[in-house]
């Protein structure tokens, strides 16, 4: 451990004296020098400050911590007195106490925390803040000489340098222990700790017990579970030394950072997670770059009691139909620690209503499709769905049950319920469940859950009393803000806050498709206009280069453009606000034999591919500054009422900067649109989007994947090898879709199989500019029989297939 010279805290007194300045009062508290509310202290070379602070401005609890002094985004490492706040910083100190111990004073002058060790000699003890972030107690004659220290008793992060172990001789573990809710340092149920049972692996415990993930043993190089430690080169891991000791007295495990000037913190999350996070000063924020369980949903209790977790959504907790927040106040700060509760008790074991007869009154079930079963089901025996309910129905604890070929039940609160309806379920398994609800809860009608879950957490918050009035305060004031921000315009844009955006999707609840950069929520404006609302996820630009970036893409308006309507900037949080497309994606339009809506005409699709040329030619030409699209493919192409294409989510590449192409290399179903650039990693210009354009135009056609399989056989087959074989052979009406029976004009068909051939040409100079494609496919222009691309001879072999794709560049 890097401790300063001895002569430090002499060396500070005498800058102390000479400067003067409270709020730099060096690094050093001692016996006579107290640290008072106002005041910090500052480690050595500035990286670290020690002071008093307040997590969330609408309580009046006030904590001792330790948080980073270079970064612009106050961000705590480590608190002292996380479960007994004082109120009064003004007239609260930490001081070094008669006894030698580091002590936080309150107003009335009595000890709230304490370093709590024994053995000290009174007026011998001085406490610095060292540049590691450890706070520590040490005699102030030599202060190597260490007696207590923050590292020893983390909070919820582990900064490099620090041991996070176990003590063989008095069995001790130093363990993280996560923030209640994010304005709420007190202890939560999420801990990560080294095995108390002896062997090597790190376990994340729910109440100290419930284990939710374990790292596996250290093997010698890493931990069994975590094989992407020994990964090299390109993983941000790389610059970490990482090390399990073993020892004798005690076993632990240590990291630090090669290079200096890089800034990281290791935490377990309020959502139960460990995070891995690095600072990144051009974004102004913190990156996170590993985390464990992968998935929000397989934290245990994550929602607490009778809370539903959704994947891939924020907020990830909502309550069932029937329950609200228990504690709404603690809710909307990511504290689900309390869970649901029902909105009317149940007649069985509750308190019937003696006026009702006793059928109407009777308990009733409420199904939820698509979930992940709850933990702690109970089997019994019953022949059919309707014996399983009536078993349910007949035991006043029973809140729950299930019937897929036998009868599971519920008792008590359901814990670990997750709704797999949007997709990101666990390992594919999706069952129905039906949750027993008082036969209130199905007097009105219809969909008006959210409503009460709205209302719920309002007359809920107003009957808790005098803390939870400034809370609400607090909302009311960001409400005001909320109303005035909408109004507020950025060129043609609106700004929205976040809670505008959760009040206009219902709380993202009308999922319309997700995609690698983030999902995509259905949502109404106020006056009713229907929007779609991207949640952008990885963007790592800061709020100035964003809001940059989202008001050039607001200047491009095409009719084949989507267009932009808004965005929200707010902390970390990134959407954009569109118009909405009531058709959707041209994918399912193509795609999707059951489809309700029809097969697309020839006339129908000439148009869309015909107006996607033209968006895309307006887009690299004819706007101020050219955009380059990078992920032209059907899914990316929406529909309105008369089926006029609309290019969706240009000017996402400049937004997420380089991870784009990280992402999208490595994305499933956008590799079969990719040119050969991307694979090869030189420049990409706006001839790869020529080529994306050209491998949809075969889609378009043929009205299938360009991969698929045939009928008859395994072999995988690759749709344009064919249809250029056929244009070869004078016979490019072989390609047109089979649902179209012959009703397709014959010189289109041709003409649009000759353009799809020239876009996907492997040498971009061969490739035709979108305005070109334009001018062809009206027929202004004529073109030549194309030259067979290479790139289509490798992609029909299945086999070499996947090493075409495979070995993409890393960034
Ligand atoms: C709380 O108040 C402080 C000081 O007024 C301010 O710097 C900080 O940004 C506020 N925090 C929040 C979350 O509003
Ligand atoms: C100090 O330790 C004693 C027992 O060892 C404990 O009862 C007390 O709560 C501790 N005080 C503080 C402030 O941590
Ligand atoms: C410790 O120092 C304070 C002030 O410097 C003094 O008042 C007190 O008597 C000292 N206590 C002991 C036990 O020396
Ligand atoms: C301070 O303490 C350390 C560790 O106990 C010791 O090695 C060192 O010699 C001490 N320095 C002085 C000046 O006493
Ligand atoms: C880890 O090692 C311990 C013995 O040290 C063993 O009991 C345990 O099963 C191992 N855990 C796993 C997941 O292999
Ligand atoms: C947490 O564990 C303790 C015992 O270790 C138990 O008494 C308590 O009820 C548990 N809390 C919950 C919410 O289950
Ligand atoms: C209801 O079910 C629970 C759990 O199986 C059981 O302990 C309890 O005795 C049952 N109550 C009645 C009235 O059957």
């Amino acid at each position: 451990m890097a401790t300063p010279p001895c002569a430090l805290p002499l060396l500070f007194g005498l800058m102390f004296l000479l400067q003067g300045d409270p709020s730099q009062a060096g690094d050093t508290v001692a016996a006579g020098r107290p640290l008072s509310g106002g005041e910090s202290l500052v480690s050595k070379r500035g990286k670290f400050r020690l002071g008093f602070f307040q997590p969330d401005n609408s309580s009046d609890h006030w904590y001792l911590g330790i948080w980073y002094n270079q970064i612009s985004l106050h961000t705590t490492v480590w608190v002292a007195n996380r479960e007994a706040p004082i109120t009064d910083p003004a007239s609260s100190q930490l001081s070094i106490s008669s006894d030698g111990n580091m002590v936080i004073l309150d107003h009335r002058r009595s000890a709230v925390w304490s370093t709590n060790v024994t053995g000290v000699a009174p007026n011998s003890t001085v406490g610095v803040i060292l540049d590691s972030g450890n706070l520590v107690l040490a005699d102030a004659s030599n202060t190597s000489v260490v007696r207590w220290q923050s590292f020893d008793h983390f909070s919820d992060t582990w900064l490099p340098g620090g041991k996070l172990g176990r003590s063989k001789r008095t069995g001790e573990v130093t363990r993280l222990v996560a923030w209640k809710g994010s304005g709420d340092p007190a202890p939560s149920m999420f801990s990560l700790e080294l095995d108390p049972r002896g062997s090597s692996q790190y376990l994340l415990n729910w109440n100290g017990s419930e284990q939710y993930w374990s790292s596996g043993n250290w093997t010698g190089r890493a931990f069994a579970a975590v094989p992407e430690m020994t990964s090299t080169g390109a993983s941000p891991l790389s610059k970490y030394t990482f090390g399990y000791v073993d020892g004798e007295d005690e076993s632990y495990f240590v990291y630090d950072v090669t290079d200096e000037s890089v800034v990281t913190r290791f935490r377990v999350d309020v959502t139960g997670q460990i995070k891995f996070l690095t600072w990144v000063e051009a974004a102004a924020e913190w990156v996170l770059f590993w985390s464990e369980p992968k998935r929000q949903c397989d934290v245990h209790a994550v929602c607490g009691p009778s809370g539903v977790c959704t994947e891939n959504a924020l907020p990830s907790c909502s309550c069932p139909r029937g329950f609200r927040a228990r504690r709404p106040a603690e809710w909307l700060q990511a504290d689900h620690t309390a869970g649901c509760s029902r909105n009317a008790g149940l007649a069985c074991g509750g308190a019937p209503d003696g006026r009702q007869s006793k059928s109407r009154n009777e308990d009733r079930f409420y199904p939820m499709p698509s979930v992940r079963l709850p933990s702690n089901a109970q089997s019994a025996a019953a022949a059919s769905a309707r014996d399983c309910e009536l078993t349910c129905l007949g035991n006043c604890s029973c809140t729950a049950y299930s019937y897929t070929g036998g009868c599971s039940l519920w008792y008590g609160d359901l814990i670990n319920l997750q709704d797999t309806s949007g997709g990101g379920g666990a390992g594919g398994s999706s069952s129905s469940i039906w949750i027993r609800l008082a036969a209130s809860e199905f007097s009105g009608t219809g969909n008006k859950t959210k409503k009460q879950l709205v209302i719920g957490l309002a007359v809920a918050a107003g009957s808790v009393a005098a803390v939870t009035a400034t809370v609400l305060a607090a909302i009311l004031i960001l409400r005001c803000r909320r109303t005035r921000s909408l109004r507020r315009v950025e060129g043609s844009l609106m700004a929205f806050t976040y809670r505008d955006l959760q009040f206009v999707t219902k709380n993202f609840s009308e999922k319309l498709g997700g995609g690698a950069f983030g999902s995509v929520f259905k949502g109404a404006l106020p006056d009713s206009t229907l929007v779609a609302v991207k949640k952008l996820e990885g963007v790592r630009q800061g709020e100035k280069q964003f809001r940059a970036e989202v008001s050039t893409i607001g200047t491009v308006q095409h009719v084949n453009l989507i267009k932009l309507l808004g965005f929200c900037s707010q902390r970390t949080r990134r959407l954009l606000v569109y118009e909405h497309m009531p058709r959707g994606s041209l994918d399912r339009h193509l795609f999707e034999t059951s489809s309700s809506h029809g097969v697309l005409s020839w006339e129908t699709r000439y148009q869309i591919a015909l107006g996607v040329a033209r968006g895309l030619e307006y887009l690299h030409d004819k706007c101020r500054d050219c955009i380059i699209h990078c992920d032209i493919k059907p899914e990316n192409i929406l529909l309105d009422e008369a089926f006029v294409p609309k290019v969706a989510d240009f000017g996402l590449a400049k937004l997420m900067g380089r991870d784009f192409s990280r992402v999208l290399t490595t994305m499933r179903g956008t590799v079969g649109y990719l040119a050969p650039e991307w694979i090869a990693g030189t420049a990409i210009t706006t001839k790869a989007d020529v080529f994306s354009y050209g491998m949809m135009l075969f889609e378009i056609v043929s009205g299938r994947r360009n991969v698929g399989r045939p009928d008859d056989g395994g072999a995988v087959d690759f749709f344009p090898s064919t249809a250029v074989g056929l244009l070869l052979d004078g016979d490019s009406g072989g390609a047109v879709d089979g649902r179209l029976a012959g009703s397709a004009d014959a010189a289109e068909v041709e003409r649009a199989c000759k353009v799809a051939c020239w876009c996907v040409q492997d040498d971009e100079s061969l490739r035709p500019s979108m305005g070109m494609v334009v001018q062809v496919l009206e027929g202004l222009v004529d073109v030549n029989t194309p030259p067979i691309p290479r790139s289509l001879k490798v992609l029909a072999d299945p086999s070499k297939y996947v090493q075409f794709f495979s070995g993409l560049p890393s960034t």
